[in-house]
């Protein structure tokens, strides 16, 4: 292994180079370097889950009682549909641009299941980003807290099972058990002012992979409704010295995954929801801070799982290219003023399932070596 630094823009990035000839079939470090292989999830099959305290820390507060009513019952056929042509189309665009793309397969979500004390159906295999979190040339299967996720996992199986046999590293966080005391059935909104409570306790270690952005060595996240310090400390120790987990707050009463909140797109380049970002963390000294616009998706549209700042939920196939819902104009306008190249892809349908362009991908493998691209961390 070598190692070197380059400077791009103002940013210095501290490079390594490795031995070309290990098999790679996993490696990603970070959100933006050249895609070759991802995989895309799917919304067959999906059902509102099994209702939960868990749940209404997180959802729209408009959704709540239709989340109630249907539990444990498919999304409405025609939506699923829309949102299946848009992950088509997306398929499609993701293939003309040279990148590998991988499914994974239909889950019985109606099927019930269970812990020692609780039961529940499931949700979906829509978003690999929010259960799978890959590190390098590591796969690791995270301990979601929601109970109607807890064999989510099992969809990417035969992925995951290729993938080891081609040489990557599989690894899952221990399964949490999901008692009642993983919760607090008290859990109410914080007020303005209050500090933010979570609706998880510390019982045992939660994570989803999408409170986390890999930034090489440096890797951003967030405390959430479904991430604890317990799971953010378990990952720590579980990668070693080789990474930094740097913990953020935002204002966010609702918060569940990072992705709609601090979006890095490349090397000195870092989206952020204005609404969110009150500070921009230190770590970020010398990048460029670029303030999402505001989300133009129209009151009318369902939006089911997510705020509308999943606008912001966009897909680096490298330090240029980005993917990003085709309507969101003040979005593709502001990209192409930063200078990036947005590729355009119809997907208000798939928003309304909880997620956009990230959430709905894994970056399997990403042309590039585990870099540092901060400078002065050690003193933050
Ligand atoms: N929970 C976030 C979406 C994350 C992709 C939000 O509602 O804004």
């Amino acid at each position: 292994m070598k190692i070197g630094t380059r400077t791009v823009d103002k940013i210095q990035i501290t490079t390594t180079t490795v031995d070309a000839s290990t098999p790679r079939p996993v490696n990603s470090h970070n959100e933006w370097d050249l895609l070759e292989e991802v995989i895309v999830g799917i919304v067959d099959g999906a059902c509102f889950p099994s209702w939960h305290i868990a749940l209404q820390a997180t959802l729209p507060e408009d959704q709540h009682e239709l989340f109630r009513a249907n539990a444990g019952r498919p999304f409405p056929p025609e939506q699923i549909a829309a949102a299946k042509e848009e992950l088509e189309e997306f398929v499609h665009i993701l293939e003309g641009e040279g990148v590998r793309v991988r499914r994974p397969v239909r889950l019985n979500q109606l099927q019930p299941y269970g812990g020692l004390n609780w039961t529940s159906t499931g949700l979906y295999t829509a978003m690999p980003r929010d259960v799978l979190l890959v590190i390098g040339n590591e796969i690791i299967e995270c301990p979601l807290a929601w109970r109607s996720r807890y064999y989510e996992t099992c969809g990417y199986k035969p992925l995951l099972k290729e993938y080891f046999h081609a040489g990557a590293k599989w690894s899952t966080a221990p399964k949490p058990e999901l008692k009642d005391e993983q919760y607090d059935y008290a859990w109410t909104e914080s007020k303005p002012g209050e500090p933010v409570r979570h609706v998880i306790t510390e019982f045992e270690p939660t994570f989803d992979a999408a409170d986390f952005m890999r930034c090489g060595r440096d890797i951003l996240a967030q405390k959430s409704n479904v991430t604890n310090d317990f799971g953010i400390a378990w990952l720590r120790r579980h990668l070693g010295d080789r990474y930094r987990i740097h913990v953020f707050e935002f204002n966010d009463p609702h918060a569940m995954h990072i992705d709609a909140t601090l979006v890095p797109l490349a090397p000195g380049k870092l989206l952020i929801n204005p609404q969110r970002v009150l500070q921009v963390p230190k770590i970020f000294k010398g990048w460029d801070v670029f303030h999402a616009p505001k989300p133009i998706i129209p009151p009318e549209h369902t939006l089911y799982m997510t705020s509308k700042w999943i606008n912001m939920n966009v897909l680096m196939l490298d330090e240029q290219r980005v993917v990003v819902e085709r309507q969101d104009e003040p979005m593709i306008a502001a990209l192409k003023n930063w200078g990036f190249t947005p590729i355009p892809c119809n997907f208000r349908n798939f928003n309304s399932f909880g997620g956009s362009f990230h959430c709905a991908t894994l970056d399997i493998r990403r042309r590039g070596n585990l870099n540092s691209y901060f400078l002065d961390v050690d003193e933050l």
